[in-house]
């Protein structure tokens, strides 16, 4: 009933509404029907598939990285071609101290560069994050932004230069004690 009553509309296919991947299947099934072999298969090829910048560049713009992490738009019916989709990372994340407005469904990321550092380990496991959350936490609620083409590799070095460059707003000691 549903694929009968559903058609494509602009970057809005029925195809990604309804059909699941094999990841989706597995993370949509009761937890006694998952078994910890399918699983572990699953988050190996996630990982595996992860395409990690050729450069070795991980660090792009905070101040793209936060127009970024506010827009909200992209891969729905209404929203024009061309136009590079938003990350909305404040739908779910507190980031920066002086915006209000932010979901919390995902962990605060308040102070992540001071927190975490930025040696090339915590670049290459916060890319994995970002590319394909499913590689680092199996049924993780996090959109895949790399492995489903969301963000582009530019998009996705900006946003991490949101939490790890030591001037973008995330990163200020005096606010991030506010
Ligand atoms: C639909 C909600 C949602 C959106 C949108 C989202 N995230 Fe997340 N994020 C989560 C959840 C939930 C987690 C916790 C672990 C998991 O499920 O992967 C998480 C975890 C993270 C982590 C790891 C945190 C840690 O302490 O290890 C980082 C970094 C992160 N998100 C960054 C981002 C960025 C940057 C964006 C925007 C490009 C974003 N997230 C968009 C839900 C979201």
């Amino acid at each position: 009933m549903l694929t009968a009553s559903l058609r494509d509309r602009g970057a809005l296919t029925v195809a990604r509404t309804l059909q699941q991947d094999a990841l989706q299947q597995f993370c949509s099934r009761p937890a006694a029907q998952q078994t910890a072999e399918d699983g572990l298969a699953l988050q190996q090829a996630a990982a595996a598939a992860v395409r990690f910048p050729a450069d070795g560049r991980y660090l792009g713009s905070w101040r793209r990285g936060e127009r970024i992490a506010q827009d909200g738009r992209g891969l729905q019916y209404s929203d024009p071609a061309n136009v590079p989709a938003g990350g909305n990372c404040y739908a779910c994340h507190q980031l920066k101290p002086q915006e209000p407005a932010y979901g919390n469904l995902g962990p605060s990321l308040l102070g992540f560069g001071t927190r975490h550092g930025a040696d090339a380990v915590t670049l290459k496991a916060t890319w994995t994050q970002l590319y394909n959350p499913h590689a680092v936490h199996l049924c993780a609620l996090m959109p895949r932004f790399g492995q489903q083409g969301i963000l582009t590799e530019q998009q996705l070095r900006d946003v991490m230069a949101l939490l790890f460059d030591p001037d973008s707003p995330v990163n200020q000691p005096s606010q991030a004690n506010e």
